[in-house]
């Protein structure tokens, strides 16, 4: 097919984008949206501090938009995120034990119910744990309301939408290496212990000194193995030309390669959309116009 969504559903997949609601008027980005994409991440919009800002007051506004935008496109949402260290409200970032677990519990219920059956997979925690080789939680507020913390999200949302897949998502994981290793160990427990899990997301945030993986494929299907789709949520690859468009071809050669990798996310539309605050790293330039990173990551969809 000629589109990165279209190519992706001819195998069985999704490609996505992450999106900014305050972008949806821009015609270039949009057009490039609703051509090329048939999945969308909110990259803000459903975080704790955009749908939660006074606790027990919910806002959804941009994030419904974002919503009814996908609908209008045929596209997927991935949910992101309900639980996660960084972008907390000001009210929750100094809360303790019992009354942030239970603030923390009601936001993944309400949130969850908000979008109940429209999600295709929440990205129910991310980030949870420590960057190095302690193999360690990060700490956090959350962390410290109890180790337990995790699946207790999980089943708070797996009861308020029982339809959407539910992921554990994060980053330096992408490679076997001690983070990726402990996500394992916590995923095989739940699954041994019947805590809901359904999905792995891979941010896959690539740069000169954390280049793809060599053992990226490998990495995906022993997370596979364990009986969980797994899910490539915010790629995006620093650099530039030939060396980038292999880089991109690479990434998506590897989720077509594992049975369960159902689907790839970028991480913004043009280069000038990216969270880095410099570099190249999407797949259009600021202009909105095709890199030759877009030609290999289409190729790739399509067999080549
Ligand atoms: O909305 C305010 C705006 O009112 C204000 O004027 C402006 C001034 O700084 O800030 C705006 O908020 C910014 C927000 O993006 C929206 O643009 C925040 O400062 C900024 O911190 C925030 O950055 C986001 C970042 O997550 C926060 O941690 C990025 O857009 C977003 O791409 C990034 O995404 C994360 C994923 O959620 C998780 N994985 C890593 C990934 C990249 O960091």
């Amino acid at each position: 097919a000629t589109t990165l969504g279209a190519s992706a559903a001819e195998q069985g997949r999704y490609f996505g984008t992450a999106v900014a609601a305050y972008k949806l008027s821009d015609s270039t980005y949009s057009g490039i949206l609703n051509r090329e994409f048939n999945s969308v991440t909110a990259e803000n919009e459903m975080k704790w501090d955009a749908t939660e800002p006074t606790q027990g007051s919910f806002s959804y506004g941009s994030a419904d938009q974002i919503v009814a935008r996908a609908k209008s496109i045929g596209a997927k949402v991935r949910g992101h995120a309900l639980a996660w260290h960084q972008q907390q409200p000001g009210w929750a970032q100094n809360m303790s034990g019992t009354a942030l677990r239970n603030a923390m519990l009601n936001h993944v219920t309400q949130v969850a119910t908000h979008y109940k059956g429209q999600i295709d997979s929440w990205d129910v925690v991310n980030e949870a744990f420590a960057d190095g080789s302690s193999g360690a939680r990060r700490d956090s507020n959350l962390q410290r309301t109890g180790n337990d913390w995790i699946e207790a999200a999980f089943r708070a949302a797996r009861t308020a939408d029982p339809a959407a897949k539910l992921c554990y998502n994060d980053y330096n994981t992408d490679g076997q290496n001690a983070k990726s290793n402990a996500v394992f160990a916590m995923v095989q427990d739940f699954k041994a212990r019947g805590v809901p899990i359904d999905c792995v997301g891979f941010q896959s945030h690539f740069n000169a000194q954390s280049p793809l993986p060599s053992d990226y494929q490998a990495n995906l299907q022993r997370f596979a193995n364990l009986g969980v789709d797994v899910q490539i949520t915010e790629l995006d690859i620093e650099g530039s030309g030939t060396a980038q468009a292999n880089a991109y071809g690479s990434a998506v050669r590897a989720c077509l390669a594992v049975t369960r990798c159902n689907g790839i996310t970028v991480w913004g539309i043009r280069d000038s959309d990216s969270w880095r605050a410099s570099g190249t790293p999407l797949l259009f330039d600021n202009s909105g116009n095709k890199k030759a990173a877009y030609t290999a990551a289409l190729d790739a969809l399509n067999g080549g």
